[in-house]
């Protein structure tokens, strides 16, 4: 499994040859978009964990051009297949197998409006289970003791947390929620984007640290392998 960063909540996730885009927001991310050609990114599925602007800005455009299966909560998958994409819909607690391996589609504390403030369903992240290596993308979220249910069920090699603050978990919280999903590596999404989310890296990975963590804090584009 290789994992991309493209700033924010987006990712690449090469599983077996399949391409997974995770919550494309780079044409209107300041740190993101002269760095990355959407046009240029594979994609089989886009996964959405909400409907905010922030995750979702790109997934039409990229779908378009690669003709995409969107996977997302029940609501957002009908609004894209109103506008005629290929979409797999699910809910909290369900798991599907993919070409790819497995999604499950867990609970997530957050909101989830389209930027026109339409219902967006209820937000959620991704237990993502292929090629032997099972990763958690929390997506938008507060610390929530649901996270706890993840470890019932899934061993994990990684878990994409965010660490931002104001909108989502911060640091301190992060470092609880890896506690409980029983997961000390840890790649740290959801930050620097804009003001309200800046945070000073060298102290977030010293307090993960300290924790016994491994917090990894990618550049754009920079990727790892599980
Ligand atoms: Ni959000
Ligand atoms: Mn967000």
């Amino acid at each position: 499994m290789n994992i991309t960063f493209y700033g924010q909540n987006s990712l690449s996730i090469e599983i077996g040859g399949q391409h997974i885009i995770v919550d494309p927001f780079i044409t209107g991310n300041d740190l993101s978009k002269d760095k990355v050609d959407i046009m240029s990114l594979k994609a089989d599925y886009i996964l959405l964990t909400h409907a905010h602007q922030d995750h979702i800005l790109d997934a039409e455009a990229i779908a378009k051009n690669t003709g995409a299966t969107i996977v997302s909560n029940y609501e957002i998958a009908n609004h894209y297949e109103e506008k005629g994409f290929d979409v797999h819909p699910m809910n909290h607690g369900g798991s599907w197998d993919f070409e790819f391996g497995k999604v499950k589609y867990v609970n997530a504390i957050h909101t989830s409006s389209f930027p026109d403030g339409s219902y967006g369903g209820q937000p959620g992240g991704f237990v993502i289970e292929g090629e032997h290596k099972t990763i958690y993308i929390a997506g938008d979220t507060a610390l929530t003791m649901d996270m706890k249910l993840i470890p019932m069920s899934a061993t994990l090699d990684l878990a994409i947390l965010p660490i931002g603050d104001n909108f989502t978990m911060g640091i301190d919280d992060a470092i609880i929620a890896s506690n409980f999903v029983e997961c000390d590596k840890i790649l740290g999404v959801h930050y620097d984007t804009f003001g309200y989310i800046e945070i000073d890296h060298d102290e977030a990975k010293r307090k993960f640290y300290e924790a016994g963590k491994d917090l990894m804090l990618l550049d754009i584009g920079e990727s790892i392998s599980l």
